[in-house]
């Protein structure tokens, strides 16, 4: 840990006047540079995605000031999309009421990102064309644009000294709302990630931990972990060190089961089953939307 901290202190020393790190805090700087793997090359942007971490619902009253949400903003858009037409749109939600019911969470501002065709329809209509991206690939393409750039903000947000928490919870419950909530156009309009920003009320004790190696990574040719891999995948969940546990789990012992992914499964991830033949909400909304291929 000193050696990592000299030498962050040493590179930190080095990056001049040009380059700064200083909006990020001196835990989360000295966090980011014990995550790197010896060795290995390490720069600014290095540093704010090794800091990179989510606020899990902790934010304070404070306020993001207009130019830092714009430099975000700024900072979403340039993500790479899919033949450069950005099917995708941000909704800034100010009010914090709004945000609680659009996505159970509220901080000092919310982007909600949708995989968007709208902008495209009416450019066609207005040349006298005719854009109908009614497949699962238009849905599939636009998801993608949309979720890179709300990682990007995530990274400007973070390099600026902004917290966020990045949240599905647009996903739950009547889906409809969004629409009477955002006036959402009635097609062609998916909501992908909501990404709330704001300033945590403490710094998390821990950054949570990322697997890296056999199953996740695959070099050259995709490799179907072994037993013996497999058992220490298990064992690495189970291990507090490892911080790979989220915080619904963490008594999965107390509570009877032999490792951490028996809880995942038979419980986590079991929590938001369809009975059997009833379409999710999400599919009913996917369908609604007109993104299905009929
Ligand atoms: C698609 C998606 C949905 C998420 N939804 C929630 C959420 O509803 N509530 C929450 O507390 N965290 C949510 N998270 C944050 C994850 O729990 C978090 O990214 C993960 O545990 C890794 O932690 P880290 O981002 O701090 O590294 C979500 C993240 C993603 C990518």
């Amino acid at each position: 840990m000193k050696t990592n901290r000299r030498t962050f202190m040493k590179h930190a020393a080095l990056l001049g006047a040009g380059v700064s790190l200083l909006e990020l805090s001196p835990r989360a700087v000295a966090a980011a540079a014990a995550a790197r793997a010896p060795g290995t090359p390490s720069n600014p942007t290095l540093d704010t995605i090794h800091a990179l971490h989510s606020t899990h619902g902790n934010f304070t009253d404070q306020e993001i000031p207009e130019e830092t949400l714009q430099a975000i903003l700024a900072a979403s858009v340039r993500s790479a999309n899919a033949s450069n037409m950005q099917c995708y749109s941000i909704v800034v939600v100010r009010d914090r009421e709004t945000m609680k019911q659009i996505c159970g969470y509220a901080g000092s501002r919310l982007l909600v990102y949708f995989a968007d065709h709208n902008r495209l329809v009416a450019s066609a209509r207005a040349l006298g064309h005719v854009h109908e991206p009614n497949t699962l690939t238009n849905l599939i393409t636009a998801t993608v644009d949309a979720t890179l750039a709300a990682q990007n903000a995530a990274l400007a947000a973070r390099s600026l000294g902004v917290d966020y928490l990045p949240t599905n919870g647009v996903h739950r419950g009547d889906m409809s709302r969004l629409w009477k909530l955002l006036d959402l156009p009635p097609t062609y309009c998916f909501p992908v990630i909501a990404l709330v920003l704001g300033y945590a009320t403490e710094e998390p004790a821990h950054k949570t931990g990322r697997l890296t190696g056999p199953g996740v990574i695959h070099d050259g040719k995709y490799h179907a972990p072994t037993t013996e891999e497999l058992a220490e995948l298990t064992r690495r969940y189970d291990d507090p060190e490892s911080h790979l546990q989220i915080g619904f789990g963490q008594q999965w012992k107390e509570n009877g089961h032999p490792h951490y992914l028996d809880w995942m499964f038979t419980r986590w991830m079991k929590r938001r089953s369809a009975p059997s033949g009833e379409p999710t909400e999400i599919m009913k909304t996917i369908k609604r939307v007109g993104f299905l291929e009929s």
